[in-house]
């Protein structure tokens, strides 16, 4: 007999993908991922995808050649307007879903592998972010939605707060598999299962340059910083890391173990 039950299922969200050096990080060290997590689902925050901020077609169409099952985003969702129409043509990239009904995009997909159904959410807090609506009632909406169409639920909460990220995590214990969130890009030390059996981290961090400042050249950043004159940012390409955490989970919207996936790519350029 099968000892996986039929549920067993593990994820690997890859947090926020900044500029060619992120893609190249992830790409590069997705087959050997691959090969020791063995994760059934690949889940990866594409806001910063396109030189930093945003993400553009050709940009979603390689991480999805590479595998990825599906692609959040966040604030910077509609840098590239070439993706406006991507957003709405694509079922597996999502917007957050708490963005007006009138942004191009939708803010939640069914995946399915193995028989097993996995939906994910992508909301962005509301705290010091322009989303145009209020989150916790669209988690709640999202979820509705779902019902009855998903064995497991995976949210991205794109937020700028602890605070509200980690009460979104509690709003939905026991409710879905996991809220992990992104957006400060910087990994927090905070991975635990709570108590209702939902995966729960406050940032996964960034896949990116560790060497600049939460992905810019850091020369550039701290000038900005200590003249408080614009400076055009370009994106650093110093100590590529991937950050991201895998969740392995049970019985349908239950984790098992969430552990955080922090990789150094020494060779990537
Ligand atoms: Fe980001
Ligand atoms: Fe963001």
């Amino acid at each position: 007999m099968d000892a996986r039950k039929r549920h067993d299922v593990s994820i690997l969200f890859v947090g926020d993908v900044v500029g060619g050096i992120g893609r190249r990080t992830l790409l590069s060290l997705l087959p050997q991922l691959r090969e020791r997590l063995e994760p059934d689902f690949v889940v990866v925050n594409g806001e910063n995808a396109a030189g930093g901020l945003g993400i553009t077609p050709r940009n979603a169409d390689e991480l999805f050649e590479a595998g990825i099952d599906v692609i959040t985003l966040g604030n910077h969702t509609y840098r590239h307007r070439e993706i406006y129409r991507y957003l709405d043509a694509h079922e597996p990239i999502l917007r957050p879903a708490n963005f007006l009904r009138s942004q191009p995009g939708h803010g939640w997909c069914v995946v399915a592998r193995g028989g097993v159904r996995l939906g994910v959410i992508s909301l962005s807090g509301n705290l010091y972010m322009n989303a145009g609506r209020p989150a916790f009632p669209e988690a709640d909406a999202a979820l509705h939605a779902l019902k009855g169409e998903v064995d497991h639920v995976l949210v991205d909460m794109h937020a700028e707060a602890t605070s509200e990220k980690v009460g979104m995590g509690w709003h939905l214990d026991g409710r879905v598999t996991a809220v992990v969130g992104t957006h400060t890009h910087i990994a927090t030390a905070d991975a635990r299962v709570l108590p209702g059996g939902t995966a729960y981290i406050t940032d996964v961090g960034m896949t990116g340059p560790r060497g600049g400042v939460i992905g810019v050249k850091r020369e550039l950043a701290l000038e900005a910083m200590i003249t408080k004159m614009p400076i055009k940012f370009e994106t650093s390409t110093e100590d590529p890391w991937l950050n991201g955490v895998l969740i392995r989970a049970g019985e349908p919207m239950r984790a098992v173990s969430i552990e955080q996936v922090l990789e150094p790519a020494p060779g990537v350029r």
